[in-house]
This record gives C-alpha cells, structure tokens and sequence, in this order.
C-alpha cells in the first residue's frame, strides 16, 4: 500500500504469532504504579495491549517496606491476573513491562509467565539473556530497542544463543517518557532521524527473518518447535513504535514508515483508568511545553519529566538515600544522586513535589480527564 493510502486507512489488526490484537496500539508500561490492571485491562478491553508495568509494583502491600520482593512478586501476579479476567471477554491481551536494569529480573520473568500473561515487553538495556530464563515458553518475548544496531545484535544473538526470534521489537524513540536509551546529547539529531530509524529498524527484522529461515532450511530434519514460531515458514516480527505518538495521525504517519503497531504511554495516563494519583494525572494536565524536562536518572540514563519542586531539588544537589532495597543492579547508594524508587514511589502515590513525574514530551497536550474508550474511539475513527 502506497504512502498517502495508508495514511487514512483503517488500523489494521495486528498478529503477534497466535495473538490477534484487534487494534494495533499498545499502551506502554509505565512504572512505579502507573500503568496496573486498571489501566492495562482497559486498554486491553478496547482491543489494544495493556502493558503493566512490573517495576516496584508491590509499593503498595503491607509488606513492601520488610520484604519488598516478595511484594513485588505477589502484586504483580495478581495484577496481571486480574487484567487477564477483566479484559477476557473484549479477548484482551496483556502484557508486562520488564526493565533489564532491576534486580531479580529472571523472578519478575519467571513469575509473569506463571500467572499467564500474554507478551513480555523488556528494555531498559538489551534483554540479551531473556530466552534463556523461559525455554519453549508460549508467551510472547518482545524486546525494546532504540537503533537498528540494537535490532540487529538482539536477533542475531537470541537465533545463536536460543534458536529464537523476538516476537515482535518495539522501537522507542527520543519523545518517550521515563528513561531514555539515548545519551542527552544524541536526543535531537535522532529525533530528527526517528522516521528514517523506523525504516532501517524494519530492514533489520527483515535482515534477521531471512538469517532464520537459511537456518530452518538447515535444520529442515528437525521438526519446528510450536514454542518457536521463529522457526515456521513464515516468519513475522511485527515492528511496535513509540516515542511521542499521540494523535491519530501520528499512528497513520508510523504505519506508513514501516511500524505494524505504535505504542503509547503519555496519552493514557490522563485516563479516569490510569492507576496514577489524581495529582500525578493533573501535573500533566497543568504541565507546559516548557516545564517539560531531561533529567539524569540514577539508573545512568537520560530520562523526562515534568520541572516541578523534585526536580529543581535534585539539580541543587545530592539528596542521600536513607534506606535502599537494592532495587536496580547499577545502582550505588553512596553516590546516587538520589533514591529513584523512593521519587517515583512519591509520585505515584500523590506527593508530586517530592516525587519525579516521568512524561512524555507532548504531556502538556491534554486539558482534561478522558476514558481509554474516548482516547481510543478518536485514534480509531
Ligand atoms: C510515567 C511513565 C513511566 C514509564 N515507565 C517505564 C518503565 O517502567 N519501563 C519502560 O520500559 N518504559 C517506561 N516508560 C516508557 C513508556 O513505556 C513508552 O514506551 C513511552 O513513554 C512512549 O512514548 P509516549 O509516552 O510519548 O507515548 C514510561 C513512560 C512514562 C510516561
């Protein structure tokens, strides 16, 4: 289909292996209890992917401050749990959101997959090692890049490594909320590139099929593992993009550059459904084009966020962490510059002025609360 067709046709539905999403948008993980099962089975209700987000999602059990993993493990079993039951009858599909920097990774994989979610969405760094946590699993291994570099070295090594390919690849692009997988200073010039990246992205996957499918001619005695639909004849890896997608047209102008799926996080959070406090949705809501910006995460990468008293704190000086769970693997309580966990668990509890506000670069869009049905009824019209 030409350039200008695809850009005012329908969205077409979306195959991941057997996983029929009727309406290719993702809904982004967003973490520290941004995006739970109300969010995720509400997206997911629309015919989209809901996509929890796994990071520090027991905050809120009793337990939390004692036994943080045990916490986290429970809740996170029962948020996808809950999302699958809410979103059953729409047939749903839900995801969890795995950053590859938390502590305990190959738990939160082996967990999710035990309470049955549908697709495992990992970044954060490369999820080089993911395959291997969960042999011949069903659920769907989907990586988060930010280059066709990226694209090409995950591929190449999880077809060496575990005779598999990702399921589908998001591609996450500088305009993202959270963190960043570019350096501060490679942020416009790859925004500047970001259609050009999808395009180069698309040839990778393209590259990587063609690799698997000399490899299952090789290997054409051996019978192909229904686990592994990378090795059946045809072999598709669905390209998700995201990054500053907010508007219908912007989903048509993705499609048309080679994405099969968008996702998005900045526009659901201020839903009636998104799990965030009240106060987290209407920072964005009260949020300007200026008062959105890069900040340095103690996670050692770029990442955005709204300017407000947190964030002004942070850039005075070092606020030292009192405790610390060792929640992610690089980071150095002696020297962080401050606890990330306790801000965003600050945030999305409601105490914006001590807390960090990831968003999205178009978070000062939105001027009121919508429903997920509302926001997905205008992409899809
Ligand atoms: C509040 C917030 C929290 C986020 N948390 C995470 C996270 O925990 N893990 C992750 O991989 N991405 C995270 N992201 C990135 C999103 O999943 C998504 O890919 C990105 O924000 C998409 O761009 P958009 O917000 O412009 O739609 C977060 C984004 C936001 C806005």
């Amino acid at each position: 289909m030409n350039k200008q067709r695809l850009e005012s046709a329908k969205l077409p539905p979306l195959k991941i292996g057997d996983l029929e999403i009727k309406v290719p948008i993702f809904q982004g993980g967003m973490g520290i209890g941004i995006s739970m099962s109300s969010l995720a089975s509400a997206v997911a209700s629309c015919g989209g992917v809901g996509v929890i987000s796994a990071a520090q999602i027991g905050f809120m059990e009793d337990d939390f401050q004692k036994h943080a993993m045990e916490a986290n493990i429970r809740a996170l079993k029962r948020n996808i749990t809950d999302a699958i039951k809410k979103s059953a009858d729409a047939g749903g599909a839900i995801g969890v959101n795995i950053m590859c920097a938390v502590s305990h990774y190959e738990d939160y994989v082996k967990a999710s997959i035990e309470a049955g979610v549908h697709m495992i969405i990992s970044g954060a760094g490369l999820p080089m090692g993911l395959p291997g946590i969960c042999p011949g699993t069903a659920t769907k291994l989907i990586p988060i890049v930010s280059s066709a570099r990226a694209t090409g070295l995950i591929i190449k090594t999880w077809l060496k490594r575990y005779n598999r390919l990702p399921d589908a690849v998001v591609f996450e692009g500088p305009e993202a909320g959270g963190h960043l997988g570019f350096k501060a200073e490679e942020l416009e010039s790859s925004q500047e590139n970001f259609y050009q990246t999808i395009e180069e992205i698309k040839a990778e996957i393209q590259k990587g099929i063609e690799s698997a499918k000399i490899e299952t001619l090789k290997d054409s005695h051996e019978e192909a593992s229904t686990a592994m639909p990378a090795l059946a004849k045809d072999i598709s890896i669905p390209l998700i993009v995201a990054g500053g997608i907010y508007t219908k047209e912007d989903i048509h102008k993705a499609m048309a550059h080679g994405a099969d799926g968008v996702q998005m996080s900045t526009r659901f959070v201020t839903t009636e459904e998104c799990d965030a406090h009240p106060n987290f949705k209407q920072a964005y809501i009260d949020s300007t084009k200026e008062n959105i910006v890069i900040v340095q995460s103690p996670v050692g990468m770029p990442g955005r966020a709204v300017n407000n008293d947190f964030v002004k704190k942070t850039m005075a000086g070092r606020i030292p962490p009192k405790t610390c769970n060792g929640c992610i693997t690089h980071c150095k309580p002696d020297t962080t510059p401050y606890c990330i966990t306790l801000a965003l668990i600050n945030a999305a509890k409601g105490d914006v002025d001590n807390g960090l506000i990831f968003c999205g670069s178009n978070a000062y869009r939105e001027d009121r609360i919508k429903t997920v049905k509302e926001i997905f009824d205008e992409l899809t019209s």
